[in-house]
């Protein structure tokens, strides 16, 4: 798969442009990257992976075992004590500010808490997206294009979010409101989505909505995306390719398929029996477990 994509197609039936480039070219990659923040505490230890556009990247591991600052890391959220990171072939360790701007807007951020601003629209929330676009006056006085505008609401509409255009965000379920951090981040354009537990508020039909849109987004827009996530199952449903880390080393790095029951074990640092995957279904449940809360 190294064709290119030609201009970007259709997301739900509307029609959404991009500067993208190719496809399954490699876009991002991380070679020996670690990150220290006490004198002995290692968040990261030499990361190595890449990513490809429009390839779906699932993150798992136990909590602590550095997720959140790899994902940090790409975007320099978080700066990496060592090792390089390339995104489109320039490495981004070394940016300066506007070389930093520009990266930004490539690489939109999808939050657990959504972090909107509640009182306002939800098509301004989503304009804020074009943010690192403006010159910072014309971002604080709202100044957007005809288009932009548009462009919102096209990406609104894709997203289900129409009737709530007009709605103050503080008026919105979880689920609506994940959806318009979603479109915030795609009106940036942007080339990478990286996603800190997207669905972890959420319950099971609004996270599998979120689920559906970040999947369709790689692929009717060849949009690259990293996504953290407790949900073993969620991530092997949706992934291309799995990362599993541990005490911020990567232990394991492959598709679905490969990943076994002792691997996950393995990325969880766990015995058999340990993990919420390994409790027998409801009625399955027989023995002595059983009979104590039954006798109790
Ligand atoms: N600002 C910080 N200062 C010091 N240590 C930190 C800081 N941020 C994170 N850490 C440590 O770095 C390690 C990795 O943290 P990180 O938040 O990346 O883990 P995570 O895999 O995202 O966990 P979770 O699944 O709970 O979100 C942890 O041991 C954490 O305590
Ligand atoms: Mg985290």
């Amino acid at each position: 798969m190294n064709e290119q994509s030609g201009p970007r197609t259709t997301m739900c039936g509307v029609a959404l442009t991009s500067n993208r480039g190719v496809l399954m070219t490699t876009l991002l990659k991380l070679d020996n990257v670690s990150k220290q923040y006490g004198k002995d505490s290692w968040a990261l230890q030499d990361v190595s992976f890449s990513a490809k556009s429009g390839e779906f990247v699932s993150i798992i591991g136990p909590s602590g075992a550095g997720k959140s600052t790899m994902l940090r890391c790409v975007n320099r959220m978080i700066e990496p004590s060592q090792g390089s990171i390339q995104f489109q072939g320039k490495e981004t360790t070394s940016m300066g500010r506007q070389e930093l701007r520009r990266l930004r807007r490539s690489i939109g951020m999808v939050f657990q808490h959504f972090n909107l601003v509640e009182r306002l629209s939800v098509i301004e929330n989503v304009l804020h997206g074009r943010l690192g676009y403006k010159n910072p006056l014309a971002g604080a006085i709202g100044i957007y294009s005809q288009v932009e505008k548009r462009k919102a609401q096209d990406i609104l509409h894709a997203l289900g979010l129409t009737d709530h255009m007009f709605k103050r965000c503080d008026q919105l379920s979880g689920g609506q409101k994940q959806r318009v951090g979603i479109a915030r981040a795609l009106v940036q354009e942007p080339e990478l989505l990286l996603c800190d537990e997207p669905i972890a508020s959420l319950d099971p039909s609004a996270s599998k909505t979120i689920m559906d849109h970040l999947r369709s987004i790689t692929e009717s827009m060849g949009i690259t995306v990293l996504v953290n996530l407790h949900q073993v199952d969620v991530a092997l449903h949706y992934s291309d390719t799995i990362i599993g880390v541990n005490g911020g080393k990567v232990v394991f790095r492959g598709t679905p398929d490969e990943l076994t029951q002792d691997r996950i074990h393995h990325i969880y640092g766990s015995a058999s029996g340990e993990l919420i995957m390994d409790a027998p279904a409801q009625g399955k449940l027989k023995g002595e477990a059983q009979l104590a809360y039954e006798i109790g």
